[in-house]
């Protein structure tokens, strides 16, 4: 809306330098320069009329402006647009110049304007738009509604690999059934290797060389892209299955309400937090005891509404908001676990751990390694200072956009009860 009016008064200027300038300039010139300046109110007309509220009422085209010689050769060389399309858009638009019909409430019932579409696609006829989709795959003959043999899969897990962890993803697949969407996000490039194992043929294989689980998360796994399914799974390559069976967990997280989970950690030793570590006498826990001083409420990470980002699961719903806070360039989404809570309330009865289906983490470096050298230091270092960068950054970003919101609606930000 501000660009547009800001369009629409650089339209107006250029009239006013038009008109004055008028007088100085030989026939030629002002021809010319009346051609550049009508085509560029023409434009600023077309891209006024691509947002339906603003009313054009002040922007009717002075006759005299209109010149009476063939133009259609010539062209405006800034706008890059030819004059005869601008005349031809223009032509269309007659008997159109009614603002509120451009608002869509028609008086002209043959133009289709649907508000409630998604944005950008209200000039379709709702019944065609698809605005979400999924990751089956399907053949290229027969009748589409015979692609799908079984019954779709209702879930997606995600692995971001290398080959050389090709055993232990083979193992963690193999967790996986029918029910489930198979999608590897390959950071080194090779992605045909992998067709030696019979599951990699019904997979779904990304590839992308160096880039980390949250940046093609955030790039591929978009909440209406994956919309077909109930959970998500976005897990790292280096976690021990033997524990864990993918159905059963579905089960427990679904009796026990959580939208967003991750299964217990083994072994115990030398893990960084209480809330993730597996608890052997029960099926799910949601809250924990830390460290004294650790957890300035029992009800906030990282005692309670918080899961790691190592194997997180989330429900259609809770991802939707997840991505939307995922930040394109902070890569490595340290933070985003301290920030999952501001995605589902009340945070501590619907994020948890399942105890039941566990999995080790054993700590492979991996994509530490596809770092860079640099003044002297490992790859894995300079990978790791990024990552504590970036969680500073986030945090940052966050607290600043929520004080930002507090004041729009005119809380003190200091006053909140956001934290
Ligand atoms: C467009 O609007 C102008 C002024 O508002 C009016 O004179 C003209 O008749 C209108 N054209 C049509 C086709 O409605
Ligand atoms: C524009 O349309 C509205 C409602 O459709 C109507 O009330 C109004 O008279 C129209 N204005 C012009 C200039 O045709
Ligand atoms: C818009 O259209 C609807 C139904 O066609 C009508 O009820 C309503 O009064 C219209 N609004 C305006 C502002 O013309
Ligand atoms: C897949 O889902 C269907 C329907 O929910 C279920 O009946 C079936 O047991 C599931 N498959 C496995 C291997 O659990
Ligand atoms: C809120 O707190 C910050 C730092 O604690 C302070 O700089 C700021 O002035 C406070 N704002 C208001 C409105 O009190
Ligand atoms: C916070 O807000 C409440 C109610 O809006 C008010 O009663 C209270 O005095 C405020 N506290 C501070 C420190 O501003």
């Amino acid at each position: 809306m501000l660009r547009n009016s800001c369009q629409g008064q650089k339209i107006v200027n250029r009239m006013g330098t038009a008109a004055r300038s008028w007088a100085n300039k030989k026939p030629n010139e002002s021809m010319r320069f009346i051609v550049t300046t009508f085509v560029g109110i023409v434009f600023g007309f077309l891209i006024g009329l691509s947002v339906p509220t603003l009313s054009l009422t002040k922007l009717n085209l002075p006759s005299s402006l209109l010149p009476n010689s063939d133009l259609s050769y010539i062209e405006d060389k800034r706008s890059g647009i030819s004059t005869q399309t601008a005349l031809n858009a223009l032509s269309s638009l007659k008997g159109n110049n009614n603002s509120s019909t451009q608002a869509g409430n028609s008086s002209d019932t043959s133009k289709i304007w649907v508000p409630t579409n998604p944005r950008g696609a209200e000039r379709l006829p709702p019944n065609i738009v698809s605005s979400e989709s999924d990751l089956y795959l399907r053949r290229l003959w027969g009748n589409p509604n015979e692609d799908l043999t079984s019954t779709p899969p209702k879930y997606l897990v995600t692995f971001t690999v290398g080959f050389d962890q090709k055993l232990n993803i083979d193992a963690a697949v193999k967790k996986f059934s029918e029910n489930f969407t198979i999608l590897l996000f390959h950071y080194d490039g090779r992605t045909t290797e992998w067709d030696e194992f019979e599951w990699s043929k019904r997979a779904i294989h990304v590839s992308a060389r160096r880039q980390t689980k949250w940046w093609y998360a955030k790039r591929f796994l978009h909440p209406d892209v994956v919309a077909a399914y109930d959970y998500i799974f976005i897990w790292d390559e280096d976690l021990g299955v033997d524990q864990f069976n993918a159905e059963e967990y579905i089960r427990l997280v679904r009796k026990h309400g959580l939208e967003i989970s991750q299964p217990g950690l083994e072994p115990n030793r030398g893990l960084t937090w209480q809330m993730t570590k597996r608890r052997g006498d029960r099926e799910v826990h949601k809250e924990t005891e830390e460290k004294p001083g650790w957890c300035s409420d029992p009800h906030l990470p990282p005692c309670a509404g918080f899961v790691e980002i190592m194997a997180p699961v989330f429900s259609r719903d809770a991802w939707r908001c997840v991505w939307h806070m995922i930040q394109n360039d902070l890569v490595h989404g340290w933070g985003l676990d301290f920030a999952l809570r501001k995605c589902v309330e009340p945070a501590h009865e619907k994020i948890g751990v399942v105890d039941s289906q566990w999995i080790v983490h054993q700590t492979v470096p991996s994509l530490g390694n596809q770092g860079q050298a640099q003044d002297g230091k490992a790859p894995w270092q300079g990978v790791r200072e990024r990552c504590r960068k970036e969680w500073t950054m986030f945090q940052s970003r966050m607290s600043n956009a929520e004080r930002a919101y507090y004041k729009s609606i005119g809380i003190d930000p200091n006053n909140s009860t956001s934290h």
